[in-house]
């Protein structure tokens, strides 16, 4: 690790002022290496406070450290400060060869984007942009509904690191106090030979800790926290990742189903330039939602064509 990161990990271990000469001895640097990491990691973010004779003390914020991760997940990281787009950088590394169970991931987005070629905001702050790359090898039909699997990671991971329950709108967003906090877009390649799935892309955005929004966004998209946040991205990465893996599919389909704010709900949508509305029955393991009409027909409706407008 690079001296700033192992500073930054006595910082995040102490509740309290830690004097130079104690960071100098634990790590063997220099008390001008010292500075020039507390330097590097207040130009990252940081807030890290200095009193003469007591030394420095981490106020809010916190690094995110691809080795921990790795360590943590088994997976590869592959790490920028700041990138255009997770995605593209999944793809970039998919076309290089790179293999499956490798994690893009950046803290700061400049073209983030979301289903329907929306942009999704990235700010520099307080966010988590990320993209895992896995090869299922399977055909379409055969394809667990991936979306689904890591909405419910996510809720269950931040259950598990702070009993704080999200709830989750169909398809791919995460919502905390009536608004999205996270959202996930998932993208498929399949080979022209086989017909099969080779890879697949997860995207997954989280407004961790921001504190402020732009002016249109400001009423549907929230934060997990306020700064400063109790645990780090870290820990919350790492757990998400651990709950996909090693959670069984029923159990995340359960979780996302129980979770579900339109279950129940009466939902409106667009579907070939109109506006319909109906009541959301059910969620299939494939990702579809089952709408009563009007008419009390019954449709299913896909989210790759449709997203709901309101619920
Ligand atoms: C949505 O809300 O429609 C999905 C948002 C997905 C955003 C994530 S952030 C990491 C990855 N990189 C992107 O450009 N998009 C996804």
């Amino acid at each position: 690790m690079k001296s700033h990161q192992l500073v930054y990990q006595i910082l995040a271990r102490e509740n309290d002022y830690v004097s130079g000469e104690k960071i100098g001895e634990e790590l063997n640097l220099s008390r001008t290496s010292i500075w020039k990491a507390i330097q590097r990691l207040q130009h990252e973010g940081l807030e890290i406070d200095s009193i003469k004779n007591r030394g420095y003390k981490l106020i809010q914020g916190d690094l995110i450290l691809p080795d921990l991760i790795q360590e943590k997940t088994n997976l590869t990281i592959h790490y920028k400060p700041e990138t255009k787009s997770t995605q593209t950088d999944a793809k970039e590394g998919i076309e290089a060869g790179n293999q499956g169970n490798t994690l893009y991931l950046s803290t700061c987005q400049t073209a983030g984007r979301g289903r329907f070629q929306r942009p999704y905001y990235s700010p520099s702050q307080g966010g988590i942009y990320m993209s895992l790359h896995i090869q299922p090898n399977l055909p379409y039909e055969k394809l667990p509904s991936y979306t689904l699997l890591v909405a419910a990671a996510v809720y269950k991971a931040i259950k598990n690191l702070t009993m704080i329950e999200v709830d989750i709108k169909w398809v791919n967003d995460i919502y905390f106090k009536n608004k999205k906090i996270a959202g996930i877009l998932t993208e498929a390649m399949t080979s022209v030979e086989t017909g099969l799935v080779t890879d697949v892309i997860i995207g997954l955005g989280i407004n961790f800790s921001i504190e402020d929004f732009p002016e249109d966004l400001k009423e549907k998209a929230g934060s997990l926290f306020m700064p400063p946040a109790p645990i780090s991205r870290n820990e919350l990465i790492s757990e998400i990742w651990d709950c996909f893996y090693h959670t069984s599919s029923e159990e995340l389909l359960y979780l996302y189903k129980q979770r579900s704010i339109v279950l129940g709900k009466e939902v409106y949508f667009t579907r070939n330039g109109t506006e319909e509305k109906g009541s959301a029955l059910e969620i299939s393991d494939t990702g579809q939602l089952q709408i009563e009409l009007k008419n009390k027909n019954k449709i299913w409706i896909n989210s790759g064509e449709v997203s709901l407008t309101k619920w």
